[in-house]
């Protein structure tokens, strides 16, 4: 039994993740901070476990990981909203997972990060730029740690049902870049199965190629 750790737990790519991976021999813990989610993770096969990644402590992070075998790090304060979450959720967020993964002997470390590049034709306004400039500096974070990690960058993440099919490259051309949610769930899923894949800033869109086959250059 296999269990991965996903801080952004209650997420809608994070619950694809949970949903995809029922049943089997993998178990999903996944953090939320809202009440009402507990049930529905339960129902998804989770295992919910309580907590706010802008109050934990990294030593409080690292008991809540300890005994599991990967992290996902998916949360995220929307992007568009106040800036502060962003720095607190997407930023300081990543970086206590982090450390606290080590701390927890925790090696394979994914981030849901994003294209860096997107919508660079339109002016973003600042929350969009600060939200860009964060997820940059989170992964610089992450690819200076000891970690094995990986770092996914999808494009536009839609509500459209999966369809098995993406696109992946070390950099991709941005412009008009979708994928579901429930592909980018499946690429995290191939990408836990296949722990020979680290060290890799990995771009992801819809596209024509079998998830797992995509992913065969990066092994
Ligand atoms: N939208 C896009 O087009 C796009 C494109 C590329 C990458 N991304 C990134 O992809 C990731 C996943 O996307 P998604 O659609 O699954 O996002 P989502 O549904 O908004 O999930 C974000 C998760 O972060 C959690 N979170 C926020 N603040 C938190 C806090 N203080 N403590 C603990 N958890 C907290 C949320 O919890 P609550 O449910 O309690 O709020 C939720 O579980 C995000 O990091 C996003 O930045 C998005």
């Amino acid at each position: 039994m296999s269990t991965v750790f996903i801080v952004g737990g209650s997420g809608q790519v994070a619950k694809h993740v949970a949903k995809q991976l029922q049943p089997s021999d993998w178990s999903v813990h996944a953090l939320y901070r809202s009440e009402s989610q507990e049930q529905e993770l339960k129902a998804l096969g989770a295992t919910p476990v309580w907590g706010d990644i802008t109050t934990l402590s990294v030593d409080e992070l690292a008991q809540l990981f300890q005994g599991s075998d990967h992290i996902i790090f998916s949360a995220g304060a929307g992007g568009k909203g106040d800036e502060t979450l962003t720095n607190k959720v997407d930023g300081e967020g990543l970086t206590k997972s982090v450390l606290a993964a080590q701390q927890a002997n925790i090696s394979h470390f994914i981030l849901v990060s994003a294209f860096p590049e997107a919508g660079r034709t339109a002016a973003l306004g600042d929350k969009f730029e600060n939200y860009i400039r964060v997820k940059k500096y989170s992964e610089y974070e992450l690819t200076q740690s000891a970690l094995n990690w990986v770092i996914l960058r999808p494009g536009q993440l839609t509500d459209a049902s999966g369809t098995g099919q993406v696109k992946v490259g070390y950099a991709l051309p941005s412009g008009n870049n979708p994928i579901s949610r429930e592909d980018v769930a499946a690429t995290l899923l191939a990408l836990l199965k296949q722990p020979k894949i680290h060290h890799k800033i990995i771009e992801l869109t819809q596209g024509d190629t079998a998830v797992e086959h995509a992913l065969e250059e990066f092994i």
